[in-house]
């Protein structure tokens, strides 16, 4: 089938977390099982690669407050998968994805309405007349109303659209005033099945409520997030539509994970051979600048958001670092975060190391070099570093919260520890039981090995998603 996938970012062109990863590997898995797969995307000033080429389109599209247009790009990743980039200089031509230093863009509505309806536009140009059309988060809510909308009469009114939900919280929120100013049709602002949210725009309402199926990036935050607790006030919303609500768990890249390929690693390893894992190690505490030794080292890579539970790190960290173990953070995100970190390795600096910053490198070796990797999310849809860690022979430490919950087993013979409750207690526990599984060697390993065995890969996943796909397209 052919398959119009929609996203803010991808990975390795663009990515501030997760979506991005996903809107990297998903298609190309989905590509490797026969589909024809057009990825669209913003072309960022940051996105410089040589293999980008013209497509000799261009999109227009007409809004009341005028004109805007901007050249459709492409590089073809293998025989079915290729990535459309569409230009245009001011909307995409500036320093961030969805904001700045000074915080968010004001005209973020225009921008990724741009990409929503110009995506659509793009597909109708280069003759690719979708089956599914695959919507990813807020940013691209407003393509499943103008499917439905805008493209009466024309092929693409048979597309079906997808919507997948990354994160609930994010939810691209804006005063009233852009229905008119963006042209959308005021009839479209009601409250059970239109874009009205407590009387403002919402467009991530937007594609659940016009798309054909809604899924979210695991089975367990699938149940979630139609709880009061985190459903984002669009609780009731996912129960009344939770027939055609699922969660598909996603998966990893196989292939820039991989502690046996890893070009970025001092040294390999595999599960037969983990002497390179120790090599990491010394390399990372070498590179942050932390005294070599056996003590334990525990990591974090994460967006500094208060999703990440980093307060709750930083409220624990000064009792743990009573124990002879070394703490190593990469991040950015959130000012107060980022002085909570520094501060910490002021306060401990023989013990911690902080890189403030996205670093894809450092990101790899620290899932290589650290023993435990903590994940204290006060939720998670999915979360793909503990996956990346379990991979890497890391043993994940992560609260017990959606795509955690489905991906990492606790217990005697599990492959990572969970805890239940957000609380400081709980993941102080949770950091003495992994000190007492690093004293103990034997039962340490078994932990690795039963992290590295398990199949992440975006095969199994992406089998999911063709099978809704098929059902889509016969009903
Ligand atoms: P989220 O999408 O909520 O941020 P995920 O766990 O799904 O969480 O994905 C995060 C992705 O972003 C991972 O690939 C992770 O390695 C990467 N990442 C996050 N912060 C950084 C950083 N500071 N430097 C490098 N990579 C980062
Ligand atoms: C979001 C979620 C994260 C998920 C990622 C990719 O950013 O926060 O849990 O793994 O999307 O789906």
């Amino acid at each position: 089938m052919k398959i119009l996938f929609i996203s803010s970012e991808v990975a390795p062109f663009s990515k501030t977390g997760g979506l991005g990863d996903v809107a990297g590997a998903l298609p190309a898995a989905l590509a490797a099982l026969g589909h024809d797969v057009k990825v669209v995307t913003p072309r960022y000033a940051s996105i410089r690669d040589a293999r980008i080429q013209p497509t000799g389109h261009t999109v227009v599209l007409r809004f009341p407050f005028g004109e805007e247009r901007g050249a459709v790009l492409s590089v073809r990743l293998s025989e079915r998968h290729e990535v459309l980039f569409l230009e245009n200089a001011h909307y995409f031509e500036r320093g961030g994805i969805y904001g700045d230093a000074h915080g968010e863009f004001g005209d973020n509505h225009r921008r990724f309405a741009y990409l929503s309806m110009g995506a659509l536009q793009a597909a109708q140009r280069l003759h690719f007349i979708p089956d599914i059309v695959h919507l990813n988060d807020w940013q691209t809510g407003l393509a499943a109303v103008a499917l439905r909308r805008g493209f009466q009469g024309t092929p693409l009114e048979r597309s079906r659209a997808v919507f997948t939900i990354h994160n609930l919280a994010y939810q691209g929120q804006f005063g009233k005033d852009i229905m008119g100013e963006l042209g959308l049709p005021w009839d479209l602002f009601t409250s059970d099945d239109g874009l009205e949210f407590h009387d403002t725009v919402n467009f991530l309402k937007a594609g659940l409520v016009f798309s054909d199926a809604i899924t979210t990036v695991s089975p367990t935050y699938a149940k979630e997030i139609q709880t009061p607790e985190l459903g984002c006030n669009l609780d009731g919303l996912l129960r009344r539509h939770q027939g055609r609500l699922s969660g598909i768990l996603n998966g990893i890249d196989a292939e820039e994970w991989n502690p046996e390929k890893d070009p970025v690693l001092p040294a390999r390893y595999r599960l037969d051979d983990m002497a390179g894992k120790a090599v990491c190690k010394r390399e990372l505490l070498q590179r942050s600048g932390l005294p070599p030794g056996d003590a334990p080292v525990f990591g974090i890579v994460s967006r500094l958001a208060y999703q990440k539970g980093v307060d709750l790190l930083l409220d624990v960290m000064p009792t743990a670092l009573q124990a002879d173990i070394r703490f190593v953070a990469v991040g950015s995100g959130e000012g107060h975060y980022e002085e909570g970190l520094r501060a910490l390795q002021e306060r401990f600096p023989q013990q911690v190391a902080v890189y403030l910053g996205f670093d894809r490198e450092l990101s790899h070796l620290v899932e290589a070099g650290a023993d435990f990797f903590l994940m204290p999310s006060r939720y998670e849809p999915c979360g793909l570093n503990q996956m990346y860690s379990l991979r890497y022979g890391t043993v994940p430490i992560v609260r017990a919260t959606g795509g955690l919950v489905d991906t990492v087993e606790g217990g005697l013979d599990g492959n990572g520890i969970l805890f239940e409750a957000f609380h400081r207690a709980a993941l102080l526990a949770a950091i003495r039981r992994g000190l007492a599984l690093y004293a103990d060697p034997p039962r340490l390993e078994a932990f690795r090995h039963r992290g590295m065995k398990r199949d992440f890969s975006w095969a199994t996943s992406a089998r999911r998603y063709e099978g809704l796909f098929h059902s889509l397209l016969k009903s």
